[in-house]
């Protein structure tokens, strides 16, 4: 693997790798080690054309416990706001030294644009391409399933998949590159993945992507559901007629108090509430529901860290063994 770009490019084997990689990194993390020197020589660039808080740090924070020098770009005060194209900006990454560049930018398909020119000899990892994809995102939310998943069953996460669970992805699906990476990841890992949104908020040609498409939340949870992801409605993408009311939008597709309560009576005691943030609290989700028990906001974002040391480790180190090979600790 050359570039981390997409889901869809992902068979279950790399998947499954790029997970077990996660929790050789998770365990050398949970043994307050804080560096590895696996990457130590290498430079990872953080390349933000849109605003981030849990990628970029999270990128940051996984390619500093691997030892690597990290520089962090933002098009905001760059010379990207006088007008220097994507092509200027990667060659000039490349005379500075880039071993990969992390790319968050507004157009989908910037990453693979990037991948696909001369430009710059790195490896490209997406971090998020306008309403495209999120491949880590998605590898860090089937990350948290499979613990999930196998803590409930009593195994071990690893070398497993997410054969037979359930999985539903509430909201804003026509503008989210969360739902497009994670249906893909999680059907290649064996889920049975639902989509529930208004009508006005699915993207054209949903009826082929690989899952179930739904309108009703009530009954997507009365059927049985394991996972219950809900998206962000990203109304800095969307005009009024995209749109209900709020309260009407927070009443037929937000995980409310109601909700909530309905997890108990319908017996789903096991169901975890997952949510990629930034959280619209009150609008896609409650806050008791965003701080319940069930909640995997915060082990998302801790398992962030885990998944992006594994991505940059694997495109990075040239290692080609199955495992994070155990190394002295360089502090
Ligand atoms: N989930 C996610 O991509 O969050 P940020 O926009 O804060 O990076």
């Amino acid at each position: 693997m050359k570039h981390l770009l997409s889901t869809q490019d992902l068979s279950a084997a790399d998947a499954i790798r790029i997970l077990d990689t996660a929790e050789e990194m998770a365990a050398v993390g949970e043994r307050e080690v804080k560096k590895l020197p696996a990457l130590r020589g290498r430079t990872v660039v953080n390349l933000f054309f849109e605003d981030s808080t849990r990628t970029r740090i999270s990128f940051e924070a996984a390619a500093k416990r691997l030892s690597a020098d990290v520089i962090n770009f933002a098009a905001k005060g760059s010379s990207v706001s006088k007008g220097e194209s994507l092509k200027d900006t990667a060659q000039t990454l490349a005379a500075i030294g880039a071993d990969a560049v992390v790319i968050r930018h507004w157009a989908s398909g910037a990453p693979h644009r990037l991948a696909a020119t001369d430009w710059i000899d790195a490896a490209v990892i997406n971090a998020g391409d306008g309403t495209h994809e999120h491949p880590t995102q998605a590898l860090l939310d089937a990350f948290t399933m499979r613990r999930h998943w196998a803590r409930l069953h009593g195994t071990e996460s690893q070398g497993t998949d997410l054969s037979g669970m359930r999985v539903a992805i509430a909201g804003d699906v026509l503008h989210s590159r969360v739902a497009r990476s994670n249906v893909w990841l999680l059907r290649t890992l064996g889920a049975d993945v639902t989509l529930v949104a208004p009508p006005t908020l699915l993207p054209i040609g949903v009826e082929e992507w690989p899952c179930k498409v739904s309108y009703n939340l009530d009954d997507t949870l009365e059927a049985g559901v394991d996972a219950m992801m809900m998206l962000r409605v990203q109304g800095e993408r969307m005009n009024a007629s995209f749109f209900p009311s709020t309260r009407e939008y927070s009443r037929r597709w937000g995980f409310d108090d109601t909700r909530l309560r309905a997890l108990d009576e319908l017996g789903l005691k096991d169901t975890i509430i997952m949510h990629p943030g930034p959280m619209n609290r009150g609008l896609e989700i409650s806050s008791a529901a965003a701080d319940s028990p069930r909640s995997t906001v915060l082990d998302q974002v801790r398992n962030g860290v885990s998944v992006r040391m594994a991505a940059l480790y694997l495109l990075l180190s040239g290692d080609t063994r199955e495992t994070v090979p155990a190394t002295t600790p360089s502090s």
